[in-house]
């Protein structure tokens, strides 16, 4: 029987991955301490536990203060946070594994609370009323301050920083979260942005920010170890809806980015069922293969079959999983062998400690935990 696409290697533009199953970015609030550090014991662990995945992709990494929108969350932006994910990656390369950082800026979806009482930022002073977990509980969310372009350019410099950071912390490359609601997707759908300057506008002017965030980037780390993340067909969730103007402003971003060296679009098929919602893309990777020419990752609600059947059809080069990879440390080895995968606890996702975080059972391995 031929290899399963999904278990076959795949060249990363430079960066040479064992299979095409890509641990997704997933967010798990295990930071327990207010400078945001990772630790080995909780963090080390949990990536370490998952090296067998072509690649890992960590949770989404705060890049400043003004980033942050969820509690116990880590950060990329201090000498120390920066100290503590070396610790990580070297437990991560040491077993041959991967891993690049998501880099995350969740602009106006956040609350005062992690603010000392001043607003999030956002393109403009539009409310995504949506509900945040904050550290005083679940809130709705507050009209954001719109950014200035001083804002604008020192956030642009912080995603750099950030990226120089996570090399230095040993990372194989960044993934710039540009998708699921938050500040870069933000600015471009025409329901978040309103403004009317460089940033405001036509398709050119609302994706301005992220070339000029891989433009910084690129003065320091090559796009070869950057990868991006968007969800176009995002659709009534994390203060984001589909409109007129979302197939363009996607085509647009897309197309552009065929023109910049990079390891990968990350692409979310919809997150929801949006067949009955206007100007909806139903089927991401169909649309999203022929108009992108590099490496294109795929998301969302894959399984073992789904993921073989969409690299058979060449509609991507790599898959992603998130809670199968909550659940199952061991996914490639599971999936090499046909071993059952065990079944996430949602109660865990968002829990301090180690429970549901590190403990899930490991099957396909020979080798002691
Ligand atoms: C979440 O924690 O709910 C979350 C975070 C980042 C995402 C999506 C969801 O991209």
């Amino acid at each position: 029987m031929s290899k399963q696409p999904l278990l076959k290697p795949f060249d990363l533009n430079g960066i040479s991955l064992k299979n095409r199953v890509v641990m997704a970015p997933l967010t798990r609030n295990r930071v327990d301490n207010t400078e945001m550090l990772v630790s080995k014991d909780l963090h080390g662990k949990y990536y370490q536990q998952r090296y067998s995945a072509g690649l890992i992709i960590t949770e989404g990494v705060a890049i400043s203060p003004k980033s942050v929108g969820y509690s116990h969350i880590p950060g990329i932006f201090t000498k120390e946070q920066t100290e503590a994910w070396k610790e990580v990656t070297k437990m991560v390369h040491d077993k041959g594994g991967k891993i690049f950082m998501q880099l995350w800026h969740v602009g106006r979806n956040s609350h005062p609370d992690f603010h000392d009482g001043e607003l999030p930022w956002a393109p403009s002073a539009i409310n995504p009323n949506i509900v945040m977990r904050t550290p005083n509980g679940k809130q709705p969310t507050v009209t954001p301050k719109e950014m200035t372009l001083a804002d604008i350019k020192q956030t642009i410099e912080e995603y750099k920083t950030a990226a120089v950071n996570a090399m230095a912390a040993g990372f194989d490359g960044v993934e710039i979260h540009a998708s699921n609601g938050y500040l870069l997707h933000q600015f471009f759908v025409t329901s978040s942005n309103h403004r009317n300057d460089m940033y405001g506008g036509n398709e050119e002017n609302r994706s301005r920010i992220l070339f000029d965030i891989l433009k910084e980037i690129k003065k320091e780390v090559p796009l070869q170890k950057v990868g991006v993340r968007l969800n176009p067909s995002l659709h009534g969730i994390f203060g984001i809806d589909l409109n007129i103007d979302t197939i363009p402003t996607f085509d647009y971003i897309i197309k552009k980015l065929n023109a910049y060296d990079l390891a990968y679009l990350h692409l979310s098929e919809p997150f929801n069922d949006v067949s009955e919602v206007p100007y909806a893309i139903t089927q991401i990777a169909e649309r999203y293969r022929p108009i992108y020419k590099r490496n294109l990752m795929i998301n969302a609600h894959f399984d073992q079959k789904k993921g073989n059947e969409v690299l058979q059809n060449k509609l991507a080069d790599l898959v992603a999983y998130g809670k199968a990879f909550i659940s199952n440390p061991d996914l490639v080895e599971r999936f090499e062998k046909n071993i059952p995968l065990t079944h996430w606890d949602t109660n865990t996702f968002y829990t301090l400690g180690k429970k549901g975080y590190t403990d899930y059972p490991i099957l396909g391995r020979k080798e002691a935990k």
